[in-house]
Order: C-alpha cells, then structure tokens, then sequence
C-alpha cells in the first residue's frame, strides 16, 4: 500500500526530470558539452570501478521501476490538496491540509496528499522562528495572581485540586505554545481552555504526574494531548527519531481512533509529529509499516500494543507521557494486567496522566500506585451524570420495554435524531434494532463487538454523519466517544454499573450541547437503587414512586446507615477499642521503619 503511494510522487517527478533532459538534449552545443562531460565521468567511473558498479545497479533499479510503471498504468498524481478526499479512519494523513495522505514524499518520509502540499510541506519554514517548546513557566499574569484569588477562582470553576499542584491558567495564551499550535487550536474553535483544562494543562506541561477526574464531555482529551504535543516537541532533537515519546491507552477501538483523529488535528503542521493508530480489528501490517517512520505518538488498545511488543516492532524506552484514558476501565479485571504489561516495557522516568469521569475510591487507590507526586484534579461533582443532560428515569417492567421504546421515538418532544440505545448484550442489540426498524420504520442499526471493525468503524461514521435515526450498542460506544449529534440516549437495559450509567448518559450532553438520558429501570435492576438514587437526585430530577418505595431500596438504605454507624463507632475512641488503635497505631510506625 506505501510503496505505490511513495512510487507515485517519485514518478511524477521522474517524468519531469525527464522532460528537462529531453529539452537539454535539443540543443546542439549543449549536447556537445554534455557529451564532454559523459566522456570524463567514464574514464572516472572506469578508474573508479566500486561507484561504477554501483552506478549501474541503480540504473538497473531505475529502469525496472519505469517499466514497472509502464506496465501498469495508474491514476494521475492529485495536483490539489482540494481534489483528495478525506482519510477513513485507520488512513494516513496528510501533514499539511489533513486530507488522505496518499502519496509519500520521498526527501522527508511524510504523508502528504497531492503535489500542492509536497511543495508545501518542502518549503523552507518561515523567516520568523518558530516559538521554542520549553518546559512550563507560569505566565506572569497567572504569577500576579494572589492565593486567595486563585482560590475563589477555582471555587468557581468547581475545580478541586489535592498534591503539588501549579496554578490554572485562564487563556491557552498562558500556555506559550507555538504559533501552528495555537492557530489550530483557533481552527478547532477552542477559544479558551475549559475548567479542567486550566488546571490540568499546567501541570502536564510541567510534566507532572496526574491523576483527573471531571464530567463528561468536558474536554478531557485536549487536555492531555496538548502536553503530550509538547513534551514530544521538546524532544524532537533529543531521542532517536524512530523512539515514540507518547503513548495514549484506550479501552476501546473506537476511542482510540477518535483520539488519534484529534490528535491529528493539534499537531497539525508541527515538525515530525506523526501518530500511530495500534488497535486490534485493523490489518496489522500497515500498523507495523507506520511504526517505520519515525512516530512520536502511539494511540492504542492494550492487546494490539502487546502483540506488536512481542513482535518487537516498536520499542516504549523513549516514551516520556503516557496517558491512560478511562483509567476506572483501564484498571479493572481484563485490562488491568495488559496496562500493567506495557507499563513495564516504559521506562521508570515517565509523566503518567490518567483520567475519567467516574474514579472509584478503590481505582483511585490502586492508580496512585503508578504515579509519582501526583496530583489530583477534581472537576465539578465527581461520579455524576454531566449537568448538560437532563436525566429521566422510568419504571418499566421488562416485558413493555419495546413498547415504552417505540413510544419514545414516535414521542415527537422526545425523539431527536440520531438517538442511542444502549442494551446489555450484542444478540439483544441486533433484535432490537431489527425490532425498531420493523415497527417504526426508522433507519437503525446494532453496533457491538461481534461486527468486523471495518463495519464498526463505518457505524461510527454513519453516526456523526447522521445517516442513521437509531443507534442500537452494546457497551462500545459507552464510554469517551464525542457523539455531538446526539441529543438522545436511551439506556433500555440498565447499565452493568453506576459508572458506567454516568459515562452512557454523557453520550448525549458533549461540551456546550444539552440533551436527554431516558433509563428503564425495573427489579431486575434492584442491585444500583441507593447508587441510582444517590447520584440522580442531586440533579433535581423526579423518580419514579415504585423506585423511592421499593423494599429493595429501603433495605439497601438500612444497611448503609449501619455501616455508617459502624464507622463512626470505629473511630469514636473509647474503653472497648484504645487497645486495637494503639496497635494499629505501633503496626504503622513498624511499616514505616
Ligand atoms: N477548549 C475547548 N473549547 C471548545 N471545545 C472544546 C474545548 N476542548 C474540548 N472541546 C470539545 O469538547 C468536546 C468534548 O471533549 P472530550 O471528548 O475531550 O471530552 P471528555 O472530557 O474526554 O469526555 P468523556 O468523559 O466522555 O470522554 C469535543 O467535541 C471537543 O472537541
Ligand atoms: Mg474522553
């Protein structure tokens, strides 16, 4: 797939270079001189019969290529980066204009698009030097600041921050990020860093360990990737160009390949910054033909990143920052010993961020494990469903799911296309989509992991792009995926947990959208009632009677208050337990020692 890519620019070339011999060639004198010339490079070639011998294999190479191009007659060279379409996901990009990277050029090794933005990418960099990547130093406006306003600042931003941490910064100017960098930030229509941007920015920058937790749709993504940008800028002359400097962990596909995309986005037009998209479902060969040229940014799913680390295709020792995106996930049963893996293969000095929108007590526990210093940023009220959606919850009984869902999308207050649904099993996901396609006629259709990745990928596409009015998944696109069209998720089964409500939820309310979470709740859901209750009252949204009465709830609500009594008796000193405490007490300093 790269060599034709690269064969046809060279080619276009060739023939140029061809024209131009031809014309030399018309000109009498000329071609006397020319043959003077030829004459004197023999009796040099025959004195010198190593360069000779060379010279000619490469002729013969040459001359195998031509014919190679004659024999099979290929499409023209895209002049225009405007005649190229733009990349599937998977493709390479162009580094210019982010079109389909179709050609590569053969003095830099780059994807590029057309011969317009080879001559681009070739021009000579500006007269003005670019701005020098450094290490974080606080703006002097963020400097001038006093501990008490910095303080209410982020009360007001709802940030809270625990460790060494640096000061938010109010304005991507704060940053001092190079000019391309901040001109595609404009392009983006990123006008000014979100809360959790502020704070986490600062301390990414300064290379910091962190550990994030903030809503969904809330812009965590840019917030670790802009560092990331950084830190490989600011190595570009010091490590091995073919040494990735990040690495961004994803439990998902999808997430993986939407994360590259931004990625792409923000590193347009930076020197060298090219990324990598290992995930599993794709060919792996021309993953591990993009591992050839030089990439600074690794974006991947743990199992495809192992299989190409046994393969020793790629080596970790130059990454500086990895990122563990939906650390809750990454760090659970299944993943957690595929990240652990990998984490070995990095070398001890690294920055680690890891974020979410859902930190459990327990994860948070364990990720600390992995960082050092860390600090942790908190943005907005942590574990809740994101205050751009309004969540609604109903009591269905199984059997009248469908019902209530085709109710739903006939409901014409309600029904706002594409709408997700979300179900607990892939055979349930393709029943109900057919289901919803039969009954109401809508274009709807299943996406799980059953499906080949190529399809999945066409879903999501389809999806954006708003060629579908139904959605019907599984878990895969719960979690990370910036589905800004969206305005309606329905949970028709109820989520495996609370988290993982609060991330389903958050598919329908991205950054500066509003939109709607329609969960069916019954018995078979009993297990989550106090968690349900505890995280969507404090929206002020109304449950349904049979949930706030049910015996399941109620119990749930006595144990809990026995276990906080419990709690407060442990530590309540008294004649009972002063003996356990000053053994606990002894038991720690000994630890200590
Ligand atoms: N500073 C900004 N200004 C405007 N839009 C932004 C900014 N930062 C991010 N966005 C946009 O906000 C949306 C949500 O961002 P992102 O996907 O990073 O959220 P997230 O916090 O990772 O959410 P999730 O928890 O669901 O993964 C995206 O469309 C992104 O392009
Ligand atoms: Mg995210």
């Amino acid at each position: 797939m790269f060599l034709p890519r690269s064969l046809k620019v060279k080619r276009a070339e060739d023939s140029e270079g061809r024209a131009a011999k031809r014309s030399r060639a018309g000109s009498g004198a000329g071609a006397q001189a020319e043959a003077e010339r030829a004459e004197a490079e023999r009796a040099q070639a025959q004195a010198e019969a190593e360069r000779a011998q060379a010279e000619a294999e490469r002729a013969q190479a040459e001359a195998e290529r031509a014919q190679e191009a004659q024999a099979e007659p290929e499409e023209p060279v895209k002049q225009r980066s405007a005649e190229q379409r733009w990349p599937e996901p998977g493709e390479p990009a162009c580094s210019v204009c982010g079109r389909y990277g179709e050609y590569i050029c053969e003095q830099t090794d780059t994807d590029v698009c057309s011969l317009q933005c080879k001559a681009r990418h070739l021009e000579p960099p500006p007269a003005e030097p670019p701005a020098e990547p450094r290490a974080y130093l606080e703006h002097p406006f963020i400097s001038g600041l006093s501990a008490q306003q910095v303080e209410a600042l982020q009360q007001q931003l709802g940030i809270a921050v625990r460790g060494p941490a640096c000061r938010p910064v109010l304005e991507f100017e704060h940053c001092a990020f190079p000019d391309t960098l901040t001109a595609n930030l404009a392009r983006l229509g990123y006008r000014s860093p979100t809360p959790v941007q502020m704070q986490m920015l600062p301390q990414g920058l300064a290379g910091k360990d962190i550990l994030a937790a903030a809503d969904t749709g809330s812009g965590k993504t840019a917030a670790f990737l802009l560092p990331l940008t950084m830190a490989a800028l600011r190595e570009n002359e010091k490590v091995s160009p073919h040494q990735p400097i990040g690495l961004v962990l994803t439990p998902t596909r999808e997430l993986a390949i939407q994360i590259e995309g931004q990625a792409k986005e923000l590193m347009m037009g930076l020197p060298n910054m090219r990324t990598a998209l290992l995930v599993g479902g794709m060919p792996l060969p021309p993953q591990l033909h993009r591992l050839k040229q030089s990439i600074k940014v690794i974006i991947a799913t743990p199992g495809r990143l192992l299989e190409i680390l046994k393969q020793e295709a790629v080596s970790l020792c130059g990454v500086l920052t990895v990122v563990v995106d939906e650390v809750d996930t990454m760090l659970k049963m299944g993943f957690q010993q595929q990240v652990l893996d990998i984490l070995e293969k990095v070398p001890e000095e690294h920055q680690t961020i890891l974020v979410s929108a859902t930190i459990p007590a327990g994860i948070e526990q364990l990720a600390t494990q992995f960082l050092q210093d860390p600090v942790r940023i908190t943005v907005g009220k942590m574990n809740q469903p994101c205050s751009n959606v309004r969540p609604i919850i109903l009591w269905v009984e199984e059997p009248s799911k469908k019902k209530k869902l085709f109710e739903i999308l006939n409901d014409s207050k309600l029904f706002h296309p594409p709408v997700l649904v979300f179900v607990d099993c892939r055979l349930g996901a393709d029943l109900l989509s057919n289901a919803v396609h039969k009954i109401t006629g809508l274009k709807t259709v299943a996406i799980h992991s059953d499906k080949a990745q190529c399809e999945r990928n066409q879903i999501v596409q389809g999806l954006l792009q708003g060629d579908y009015e139904v959605v019907v998944s599984t878990g895969v696109l719960g979690r990370g995926l910036d589905l800004v069209n969206v305005k309606l998720v329905v949970n028709f089964d109820m989520p495996p947990t609370m988290d993982e409500y609060v991330h389903q939820v958050g598919r329908a309310g991205r950054l500066g959208h509003r939109g709607t979470a329609i969960t069916f709740v019954n018995n078979s859901s009993s297990r989550h009632f106090l968690e349900l209750v505890k995280r969507v009252k404090p929206t002020g949204t109304l449950l349904p009677p049979q949930l706030l009465n049910s015996p399941y709830l109620n119990e749930q609500q006595r144990r809990e208050q026995m276990r906080n009594k419990q709690r407060v008796q442990q530590d309540t000193v008294n004649g009972k337990n002063l003996m356990d405490i000053i053994r606990k007490h002894d038991r720690s300093v000994l630890q200590k020692r």
